[in-house]
């Protein structure tokens, strides 16, 4: 079975978030379940230079000018396709927009291209690769399914959506300039109240449409988080379904992760501890193993709901406890947590950048993640938590609630609880969130039968890359 990837980062070459730990990891399961894969990724500056480029497939006149699908591999040995066009891939910085956050304004040509080479992959312009289906990922490859509907030869399709909030909605003036049939703008198509949708077309377009949780699968068929789109997704329902997101094993694990200051394991803890002071003396926060360390390690944006944290920092850090922060996005909130940070040195460590190898570190040296979304469609941080022994605080949604267990009496005493969960969008519901943390931090017999709990999950990805493939071979693959 051939299958194609279609997305626009992929760790380790490119990575901005959850999504290219996904594209990263899941064409490496879906070989070991005996699959060919291949990915197909846009030629920005930072891919070209990682991967080992073999040679070009073909060169090509397209509606947004001439461009060469080049091939390499990754240090993993995934083949992938490359879309060499620099005049809209070779910008310094983020993909998707430039220094002052404003996305480009040629995104809808950038990204439209994406899924039109897939469906020229699709149809065989590699003579030596052929793709049996072609898999796309989010609203920057979302009109494959809809250049692969318009193709000769359409080969089958999967969308996948990792966040239903970024759409890739554009002016309906920018239509023509992609060539896709006339009629395809349309209600029973890709128009979106006026304007040309790139999510809608993923999923009116693409045979199966998936999504990285179960509940997120359900909570986007209604109208609060169906961003526009829930009429759509509930008519779509037979082929509507939710996988949830695995946990890369090769590269989160804390028994042999190289980026941390010692490695651990369950039944021998006490390179976490290690972990925790070197931490604290990184940061210049007080040296205390008694005092738990909450942390986030996040983009600022609204869907996180780190505000509800600024505003119950008071709680953590008066109750003994400190707080470590990793994250860049938002201008407002960097000052505020650095301001909280330099108010409050020795129990609040701020850090505003973009850090992988400081992302392992936070996980490994503490006690609690702090996940408190408005939404979440998988949410990767609290499987790193749980993994690491950092145990998850988080809202009870999205992929948040299909992976933590609370820590209620029952279950405690059945030995199943992970983490806590709390309810309501609010800084009273995480408050009494930090207090259970607090409570059971202080049982410290019963905190370390959770942390044992939580460290033996298996979120790994084999099980992911099975429905995957049940899903692809329910498609005649
Ligand atoms: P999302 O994709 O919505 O941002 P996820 O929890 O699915 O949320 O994935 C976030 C990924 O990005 C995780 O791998 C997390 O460790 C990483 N990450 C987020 N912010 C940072 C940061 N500032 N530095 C390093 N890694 C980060
Ligand atoms: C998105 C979502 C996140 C998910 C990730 C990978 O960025 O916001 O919840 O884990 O994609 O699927």
């Amino acid at each position: 079975m051939k299958i194609l990837q279609v997305c626009a980062e992929m760790y380790p070459l490119l990575k901005t978030g959850g999504l290219a730990d996904v594209s990263g990891a899941l064409p490496l399961a879906l070989a070991r379940q005996g699959a060919e894969v291949r990915v197909l990724l846009p030629g920005f500056p930072a891919i070209l230079k990682a991967l080992d480029i073999s040679g070009e497939v073909v060169a090509l006149h397209s509606f947004a000018g001439d461009l060469r699908v080049l091939y390499g591999t990754t240090a993993e040995g995934i083949g992938v396709y490359v879309i060499d066009a620099p005049h809209l891939y070779a910008r310094d910085g983020n993909p998707y927009q430039d220094g002052h956050a404003q996305p480009y304004p040629d995104n809808h040509l950038r990204f439209a291209l994406l899924g039109w080479v897939a469906a020229r992959l699709a149809e065989g312009i590699d003579r030596l690769w052929r793709p049996d289906l072609v898999h796309a990922h989010d609203w920057h490859a979302a009109l494959a399914p809809a250049y692969i509907a318009a193709s000769a030869n359409p080969v089958r399709t999967v969308f996948t959506i990792h966040n239903l909030a970024y759409q890739g909605v554009f002016p309906a003036s920018d239509y023509a300039a992609l060539e896709l049939p006339a009629d395809y703008y349309d209600v029973n198509g890709l128009e979106f109240y006026g304007q040309l949708s790139f999510m809608k077309a993923g999923i009116y377009f693409a045979d199966r449409v998936t999504t990285v949780s179960p509940t997120y699968a359900r909570e986007i068929t209604g109208s609060e988080q169906g961003c526009g789109l829930d009429g759509l997704l509930r008519d779509r329902g037979a082929i509507l379904s939710g996988i949830l997101n695995g946990v890369d094993d090769a590269v989160w694990n804390p028994a042999c992760d190289a980026l941390i200051s010692a490695t651990y394991s369950s039944d021998k803890m006490s390179g976490k501890a290690k972990c925790k002071a070197a931490l604290q003396q990184q940061f210049g926060l007080q040296q205390n193993a008694d005092a738990p360390l909450f942390a986030v390690v996040s983009r600022l944006t609204e869907q996180k709901g780190l505000h509800l944290v600024l505003h119950t920092l008071h709680e953590i850090i008066s109750r003994g406890g400190q707080f470590v922060l990793l994250g860049s996005g938002d201008a407002a909130m960097e000052s505020e947590f650095k301001q909280a940070a330099a108010n409050h040195p020795e129990q609040i460590a701020v850090r505003i950048g973009y850090d992988e190898a400081f992302s392992h570190q936070i996980m490994a040296a503490s006690d609690v993640i702090m996940v408190p979304s408005r939404f979440e469609p998988c949410g990767l941080t609290q499987l790193y938590g749980l993994k690491y022994g950092a145990l998850p605080l988080v809202r009870r949604v999205g992929g948040l609630s299909d992976t933590v267990v609370d820590c209620s009496l029952e279950n405690l005493q059945e030995g199943i609880a992970t983490g806590a969960l709390f309810d309501g969008f609010s800084e009273e519901e995480l408050t009494r969130g930090i207090r259970r943390m607090f409570a059971l931090w202080a049982r410290t017999k019963e905190w370390k039968a959770v942390r044992k709990t939580a460290m033996s999950c298996d979120f790994g990805w084999q099980p992911a890359a099975e429905k995957y493939m049940q899903l692809y071979r329910g498609l005649g693959t």
